[in-house]
């Protein structure tokens, strides 16, 4: 494997999965808190950092842990670090240099250059730069404006680079960073979704042995997959749990109930909708529905596991970025879990755990999820937020106005599969407002409900732009809200993108 050393750059998680596309797997480690590499290590990566190398207490590693050990990248600061531990100099670059420019390929011999054209394109973005290497450093390419692209160390298998090879815009940063892989590091590109469910299954066998794990399913991807995984190792042992919390799209919770049972998995629907329609009574700040909501689930499925025998583990669909984001330099987001201590820990969330998914990203889980035999209409869903319509309806809720939501949101995403956009669309809902509008039907006037129609473009949810939907397909959509979900007089579709506005509405 590789091993990537973390100095907190918003892109150290393209470098991890630009490598796994090239079949080789790799890990992202904080610079501070990395494992001393055993034999399986083949190579290490530096990533960038938003520090400079010139700040007192810099972010640092001890290169000598690697450095005529094993193969060594540096990416950007990564490079810069080398460089100026190494006796070159860094300064601070006239203008900062963001953007693309052309490598002008000065040693075409060097192995990290491999198939490289002349003046290939590659992105740059780092407000430091390289003036001076050490003489035993080897400059390998430079661009118009920084001599010091890209630099080798004479005996070494030591490598710097100033640009983001992870980036797209890098054209033909993929290859380079397969030289590096394959080339240099000499990993075998043997880790695909096969490979990965075969020794999983087998870990996963002999860790749990006879055990039992219980596993709360969401309807989402994340849940599903590992509970296909922990299926296939250890069979009816898994035992699964589905809360119906009342706060799912219509049809979803019997649709995708009997998807899991046709999977052969050992699951228990339970119906909760009534405990959770109770504790959300009355309640109209969204925070306040949000913990009402945790709260409720907490409850339902501590009630739930306690049914269950002699259970030792805890199954969860935690996955890579999770994972990361909990280790990252930027320290550990205590965001997700305050509510859960209130009161003390519930019995399940004492329980051993086991999360088959931590080291894959969600692209990786689908296509194993897709070898698993998970259907389409599970595997490909958008995401759906844990507190569910309880947050796209605006202040308080009723069973009512849920139903209205859930017609309304019907008919949307059915428009979107039918003209081939559910696809495109990363996420897509339907937000029922807080205030009523004026319309006529007939000879009618009526005051009713207003709905708004949200489709957003992302990649991770922390961006996202609206989607450009054609106007027939939200004219059609429009119409058939309004005249078949009676109470909804008024369709409107948000245009707003993220920042600063979030997908949700609250
Ligand atoms: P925002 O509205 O913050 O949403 O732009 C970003 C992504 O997060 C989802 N989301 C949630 N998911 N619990 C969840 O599990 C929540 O409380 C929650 N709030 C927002 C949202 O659907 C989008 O995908």
């Amino acid at each position: 494997k590789i091993l990537i050393l973390d100095f907190g750059s918003q892109f150290t998680q393209l470098i991890a999965r630009r490598v796994r596309e090239l079949n080789v797997y790799c890990e992202i480690h904080p610079y501070n808190h990395y494992p001393q590499p055993d034999g399986t290590v083949k190579g290490v990566i530096l990533s960038g950092s938003p520090s400079s190398v010139r700040e007192e207490n810099a972010p640092a590693v001890n290169l000598e842990d690697f450095r005529k050990k094993l193969p060594l990248l540096g990416v950007c600061y990564g490079a810069q670090l080398l460089a100026q531990k190494s006796g070159g100099e860094v300064l601070p670059s006239d203008t900062r240099e963001y953007g693309r420019a052309n490598l002008k390929l000065i040693k075409k011999d060097s192995l990290l250059l491999t198939g490289l054209s002349q003046a290939s394109q590659v992105w740059m973005s780092h407000s430091d730069t390289i003036m001076r290497i050490p003489a035993d450093f080897e400059l390998i390419a430079s661009t118009e404006s920084v001599q010091v692209a890209a630099f080798q160390i004479a005996g070494e298998q030591t490598y710097g680079i100033q640009f983001h090879p992870e980036v797209t815009h890098s054209l033909e940063g993929k290859q380079l960073l397969e030289n590096f892989v394959v080339k240099i590091c000499q990993c075998k590109q043997d880790w695909n979704s096969a490979n990965f469910i075969e020794s999983t299954v087998q870990e996963l066998k002999e860790k749990l042995g006879q055990d039992k794990v219980v596993l709360g399913l969401s309807g989402g991807v994340d849940s599903s997959v590992a509970a296909l995984l922990l299926h296939r190792a250890i069979g009816k042992n898994l035992h699964c749990i589905f809360v119906d919390n009342g706060l799912l799209r219509k049809n979803e919770f019997e649709d995708v109930l009997h998807s899991y049972q046709d999977l052969g998995l050992n699951v228990k629907g339970v119906d909760a909708k009534l405990q959770f329609y109770n504790a959300l009574s009355g309640l109209s700040d969204p925070e306040v529905k949000r913990k009402a909501i945790g709260r409720t689930f907490i409850e339902v499925f501590d009630h739930e596991a306690h049914q269950i025998q002699d259970v030792k583990w805890l199954g969860q669909g935690t996955i890579y970025p999770d994972v990361i984001e909990s280790v990252s330099v930027k320290g550990p987001s205590a965001t997700i879990k305050s509510h859960h201590n209130v009161g003390g820990l519930p019995d399940f969330m004492k329980l051993s755990v086991v999360e088959p998914l931590r080291s894959l990203f969600k692209d990786e889980v689908r296509r194993v999820g897709g070898e698993l035999g998970l259907p389409p209409h599970i595997l490909n869903r958008h995401p759906f937020p844990g507190p569910g319509l309880a947050i796209r309806i605006l202040g308080e809720i009723t069973p009512e106005k849920i139903r209205l939501l859930q017609e309304a949101d019907y008919i949307y995403i059915q428009n979107l599969k039918e003209t081939g956009w559910y696809g495109k669309i990363w996420q897509a809902g339907v937000i029922l407002l807080d205030s009523r509008s004026v319309g006529v039907m007939g000879d009618e006037r009526t005051y009713e409900h207003v709905v708004a129609l949200r489709a957003v473009h992302s990649t991770d949810g922390m961006t996202a732009d609206w989607v450009h939907l054609p106007y027939e397909i939200l004219a059609k959509i429009s119409n058939e809200i309004i005249n078949k979900v009676k109470g909804i007089n008024r369709v409107v579709y948000d245009i707003s993108s993220k920042p600063p506005a979030t997908i949700e509405w609250e």
